[in-house]
This record gives C-alpha cells, sequence and structure tokens, in this order.
C-alpha cells in the first residue's frame, strides 16, 4: 500500500516537472518581451524603438522578421547581443519580435 502510494507520488512528481518544462518551452511572445525586452522597449532607454511607437518602428519593420533577428542575436546599437539574454532561444527572440511589431503595427504570424 505504502509503495503503490509512494509510486503514485512519483508518478504524478515526474508528470509535473514533464509539465513544467513544456509549460516553459511555450511562452508567448508577450511573456517573452516583458521578461527580456520590456526593460528597454517600454521606455524607450538608450533609444529603443518604443512599443506601439508605429513611426519609430515603420523603417524597421520593413527590415522583415530575418533581418531583425540577426540584428537582435548580433545586437545592434545599445542593444547587446542576444538582448543580453543568452538563454533565448532564436524562436524565443522571433516570437518576442512578432509580439513587438504586431504591437507596433504589422500583422505578422507567428514563426514556425
Ligand atoms: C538593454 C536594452 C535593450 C533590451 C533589453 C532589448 N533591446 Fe531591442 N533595442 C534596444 C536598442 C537601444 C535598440 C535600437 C538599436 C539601434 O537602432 O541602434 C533596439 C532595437 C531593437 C530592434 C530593431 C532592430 C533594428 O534593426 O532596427 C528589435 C527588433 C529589437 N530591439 C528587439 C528586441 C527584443 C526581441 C528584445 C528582447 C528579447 C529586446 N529588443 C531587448 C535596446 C534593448
Amino acid at each position: 500500500m505504502i509503495h503503490t502510494t509512494t509510486s503514485i507520488a512519483l508518478f504524478a512528481l515526474a508528470s509535473l516537472t514533464a509539465f513544467a518544462a513544456l509549460a516553459d518551452n511555450k511562452k508567448t511572445g508577450q511573456q517573452i518581451y516583458i521578461e527580456s525586452c520590456k526593460e528597454c522597449h517600454a521606455s524607450g532607454e538608450k533609444n529603443a524603438p518604443v512599443l506601439g511607437d508605429k513611426e519609430a518602428w515603420r523603417p524597421r519593420l520593413r527590415e522583415g522578421l530575418s533581418e531583425l533577428t540577426k540584428d537582435v542575436i548580433r545586437g545592434k546599437g545599445a542593444m547587446p547581443p542576444y538582448a543580453g539574454n543568452p538563454k533565448l532561444t532564436r524562436r524565443e527572440i522571433q516570437l518576442a519580435i512578432v509580439y513587438m511589431a504586431n504591437e507596433s503595427g504589422a500583422k505578422w504570424k507567428d514563426p514556425k
């Protein structure tokens, strides 16, 4: 009996851990933005284009998603490589860019 209870508890724990890992991979662009980009892009800190400022974003959006992705990965101006967060994957960066673009006048789809 005790053994069964322990197994069930262990199984539940394992499922929970797996679920947490999965959930971690399923962050939305908005969540990534809040965690890693907002610090500069909400206020315009260090001349960052502000979220929702269509004028500031229009010329940048013309570059398209893959160019903008390169800019964030390499770093640009006062924005450090990987936006200062090397744990971000390329896809996470793209999700954040698409979120920012769509808040600033674009109608882009999330990357596959
Ligand atoms: C430390 C401040 C800082 C953080 C954090 C930051 N940015 Fe930036 N970002 C900037 C600045 C400054 C610029 C303007 C760079 C320039 O044009 O010189 C910029 C520009 C950009 C651009 C436009 C690049 C271009 O080619 O014009 C994109 C896209 C962008 N950021 C996305 C992001 C994303 C996505 C994140 C979060 C993952 C992020 N940024 C986090 C400061 C930051």
